[in-house]
């Protein structure tokens, strides 16, 4: 949660943003048994998280903002890792 909170508010810097997920995506690769469609995993109860913290403010313009933002910032792990 603290890599993609990093991650959010590095989006003014897309730079810094991509490569920092980059790398993080590609240091698991040292993982034993680690499989790039794990990173999925985090997409659904972030976006719970993201729900439960907004309340009222968690409108659909609001949802489909946070659903782009969470899978470009997975797209990009998966990618470090594959690359
Ligand atoms: C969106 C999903 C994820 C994010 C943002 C994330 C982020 C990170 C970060 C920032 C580190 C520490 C720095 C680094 O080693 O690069 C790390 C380490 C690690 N992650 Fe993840 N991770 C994710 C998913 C996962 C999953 C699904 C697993 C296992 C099933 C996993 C296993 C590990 C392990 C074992 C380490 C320690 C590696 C070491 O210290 O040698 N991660 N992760």
């Amino acid at each position: 949660m603290s890599t993609l909170d990093e991650g959010i508010k590095e989006l003014d810097d897309l730079d810094t943003f991509f490569s920092f997920l980059t790398q993080i995506g590609q240091s698991h690769r040292k993982i034993p048994g680690f499989k790039p469609d794990y990173f999925w995993k985090i997409e659904k109860p972030f976006l719970e998280a993201v729900k439960m913290t907004l309340g009222d403010r968690y409108t659909e313009n609001v949802e489909n903002i946070y659903k782009v933002t969470i899978k470009l910032i997975l797209e990009t792990l998966e990618k470090g890792y594959n690359t």
